[in-house]
């Protein structure tokens, strides 16, 4: 049993695995997140005097703002750590080292990105050795992007989107589109949402699907259908949303698949092809968006699209996370 199998798990490292149950608890945990927000005059006191260290190995604009924002709103102290994102030295050792100094500077919680896939399973295994050496708590690990794997916060904020919009996750008809092989938003949502009992379809070309595909789809009793298409315009026709992802140019190393004016010319989502969908279906994107190519600028902009209230929702979703994952206060009798 993976830790992520349990709901209270300390860490937050994907969604393959989840139960239903946990995710649902997550976003359950999100909706009661953003009520208290709504309704309190300033910051939460959920995390007062923990901190909070986030550390970024790639760039990052949404995420890191978006943690750095949570944790304040729960009135967590914020560190950083930023690398280099052109360094190839940083990894492996040197982030567990970089890790295990941070913690024992007094970090609660960790927001960790990095281009190696497992690079946050690493960290925790890490610091769980130290725990048994001696440590009673260790601080909890949040993956906010590991390579081409898991980006779990990001996942859940479009799942919570989608609940908030919707009402339910169950039966919804959900297009993915883009380069789905090199997107870990693509992996999580995959095992998220299936796992949901939504109904998921990659679009994209053939180089862009990744292999062995259907094991992103949930293992869960009642996980929805994952299906392949090539065909944008037929993917759509019964969508209830569509998200368009970026091409990860950074992680394609010379793989062969089409440059951006061709996928943007056969696969882009544009008001032309949205005419075949229902009215009702939404349009979202992770971010950062390149307008022009697997969306669309107007309608990126248009009253289809959820995807700034997707950035909203992150703050909260993130809230939820860091309550969770943060060591209780030292002291405290393992009450936070
Ligand atoms: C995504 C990421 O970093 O994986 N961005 C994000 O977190 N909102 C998607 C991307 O970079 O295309």
């Amino acid at each position: 049993v993976s830790p992520a199998d349990q709901p209270r798990s300390r860490n937050l490292l994907g969604l393959q695995g989840m139960t239903t149950a946990a995710i649902t608890s997550y976003l359950d945990d999100t909706r009661k997140m953003k009520e208290r927000a709504r309704k309190a005059k300033g910051p939460l006191e959920d995390l007062a005097g923990r901190t909070c260290c986030l550390m970024f190995f790639e760039p990052s604009t949404r995420t890191m703002q978006s943690f750095a924002t949570s944790a304040r709103a729960l009135s967590a102290e914020v560190t950083m750590f930023t690398a280099g994102a052109t360094s190839s030295t940083v990894k492996g050792e040197t982030l567990l080292d970089t890790a295990t100094n941070l913690e024992a500077i007094g970090a609660d919680v960790f927001v960790v990105r990095h281009r190696s896939s497992g690079a946050q399973h690493l960290m925790a295994k890490r610091l769980a050795a130290m725990a048994r050496s001696g440590e009673a708590e260790t601080p909890g690990i949040i993956n906010g992007g590991d390579g081409c794997h898991e980006h779990p916060t990001q996942a859940l904020l479009d799942m919570f989107t989608l609940y908030e919009h919707f009402g339910k996750l169950k039966g919804l008809n959900v297009v993915l589109l883009g380069d789905i092989k090199h997107s870990r938003v693509a992996r999580s949502n995959a095992w998220g949402l299936t796992a949901c009992g939504a109904n998921l379809t990659f679009v994209a070309p053939t180089a862009w699907i990744p292999e062995g595909v259907e094991a992103l789809r949930s293992n869960a009793s009642g996980a929805g259908d994952l299906s392949v298409s090539h065909d944008i315009v037929d993917a759509i026709r019964d969508a209830d949303a569509v998200m368009a992802l970026r091409i990860q140019k950074e992680r394609l190393a010379g793989e062969p698949g089409p440059p951006g004016a061709a996928f943007a010319a056969e696969y882009g989502l544009t008001a032309k092809r949205m005419a075949h969908a229902k009215e009702s279906c939404v349009v979202l994107h992770p971010g950062p968006i390149n307008r022009g190519v697997e969306i669309d600028s107007a309608l990126a902009d248009s009253p289809r699209s959820l995807i700034l209230r997707q950035v909203a929702n992150g703050v909260f979703v993130r809230m939820a996370a860091l309550a969770r994952c943060a060591r209780p206060r030292r002291g405290a009798g393992g009450k936070p």
